[in-house]
């Protein structure tokens, strides 16, 4: 066997430790290129947790160190996994690229499409693998649906409708997640959308939104109590009980758009995370043939196809029109099976195999020399695609995404550009 690239987790808080559990569930399918050597966060507890989960889970303790130098002077380091707050991410990125380490950047892939940018230029200078850890499109059902799309079986697309309402007034997992300069919601789960719309559809041509922040005080109903609030994996109650019962937010928290394709496919698109009453969730694409139901993300849900004048489909005859749809070898060991339109598992199963996957993909690009599926300029269109609405809001128009990817139009990140000092 080949040696084991060492590799460093740079931000222990919740997604660090998720993804030391995909790290340690690719461990367990025999499929870990990774050795962790360590486990980095200025929040020395917080380092120190996940090396002793580590031990645990990997049956070796990665080192604890409160920033990257004092990682390079602990072990020989090849790859950092970036899952710190995303004001932080191209700083670590550009900063480990110049100590010649690969990166597997979580999402958003930069606060503003600025930082991006940078973070895109030193991967070129440097040659350093740049993967966005973008999981949503990697659900197999997820996989299952670009597969229909590609082989026409519902003609040409012309319409994708995406809506997610709920939320009310409530924090969604973390205080930094209603700042502006922190990444607000509409970049943090924005850029999942963005990524999926995509994936689906193609490059977004234009777009046009009315943004909004409905709920400038957000509540914690954990703050000081030990109680589960059925966080992402269970893994934020620890921090959550620290954070203040009220805040003021300063996000956008809700997007109203209609987004055109390079395609000439259009999108309906509702992301309200301050929604009361009845919670939604539809994502459907409507082609020249037929219609595609999605379930949501990560819930192993099977998605229907409706055709004129046939039954529904949602089930192994899916997979008879695609014959040659293949699930990649990680995906097929980690989920049981390389054509899947369902599966049935529990939430924080589902959340690290698909981590599980982004880090083979990432150890495949190392050693073979590799782009990744989500590149640093696919990353960064969802930085930027997200963007564009809140941009929109302010222009009072529609908007040419390649303009604000490009930070030609960037007057609403004008203030966290500055923040960052960039
Ligand atoms: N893909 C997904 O499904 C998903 C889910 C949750 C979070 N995320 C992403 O993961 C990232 C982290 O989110 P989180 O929920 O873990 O946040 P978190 O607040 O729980 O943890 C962030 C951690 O980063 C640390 N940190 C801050 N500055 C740092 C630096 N310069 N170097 C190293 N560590 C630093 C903090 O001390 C903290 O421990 C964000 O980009 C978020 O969008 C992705």
């Amino acid at each position: 066997m080949s040696e084991k690239l060492p590799l460093a987790i740079v931000g222990c808080g919740g997604m660090g430790h998720r993804h030391l559990y995909g790290l340690a569930e690719l461990q367990r399918a025999g499929l870990s290129p990774f050795e962790l050597v360590g486990a980095c966060d200025p929040n020395l507890d917080n380092a120190h947790s996940l090396a002793d989960q580590a031990e645990e889970r990997l049956g070796t303790r990665p080192q604890p160190v409160k920033d990257l130098a004092e990682l390079a002077s602990v072990a020989p380091v090849q790859a950092v996994d970036i899952t710190t707050l995303p004001a932080h991410h191209h700083t670590v990125a550009i900063e480990a690229m110049e100590r010649g380490w690969h990166a597997l950047c979580e999402k958003p892939m930069g606060l503003t499409t600025r930082a991006c940018k940078q973070m895109i230029a030193k991967a070129q200078e440097t040659g350093c693998v740049l993967s966005v850890a973008e999981n949503y499109r990697r659900d197999p059902v997820n996989r299952l649906a670009k597969a229909l799309l590609s082989a026409g079986i519902i003609g040409r697309p012309r319409l994708m409708q995406h809506t997610t309402m709920g939320g009310g007034d409530g924090m969604l997992i973390s205080v930094w997640r209603h700042q502006k300069n922190a990444s607000g919601v509409l970049l943090d789960v924005g850029v999942h959308f963005a990524d999926i719309m995509e994936y689906f559809l193609g490059e977004a041509d234009t777009a046009y939104a009315q943004t909004r922040l409905h709920e400038p005080t957000r509540k914690n109903p954990v703050a000081g109590r030990d109680v589960s609030s059925g966080s992402p994996g269970g893994v934020y109650e620890r921090w959550q009980k620290d954070m203040p019962a009220e805040f003021t937010a300063t996000a956008d928290d809700a997007a109203y758009a209609t987004i055109l394709f390079k395609s000439g496919a259009v999108a309906q698109y509702i992301e309200d995370h301050a929604a009361h009453g009845q919670n939604l969730w539809q994502r459907s694409i409507h082609g020249s043939l037929g219609s595609l139901e999605l379930p949501g993300d990560r819930s192993g849900q099977r998605l229907t196809l409706h055709r004129d004048g046939a039954d529904s489909i949602n089930h192994q005859a899916l997979l008879d029109l695609v014959p040659d749809h293949r699930l990649d070898e990680a995906t097929a060991a980690l989920f049981g099976g390389d054509q899947l339109f369902d599966y049935h598992l529990p939430f924080p199963e589902i959340d690290r195999k698909l981590i599980a996957i982004e880090y083979h993909e990432l150890g495949t690009c190392i050693q073979k020399g590799r782009q990744p599926e989500v590149d640093a300029h696919q990353g960064a269109r969802s930085v930027g695609l997200s963007y564009s609405l809140l941009e929109s809001q302010i222009a009072g128009r529609a908007l040419s995404v390649d303009a604000v990817c490009n930070d030609q139009i960037n007057a609403y990140q004008a203030e966290i550009n500055e923040h960052l000092g960039i």
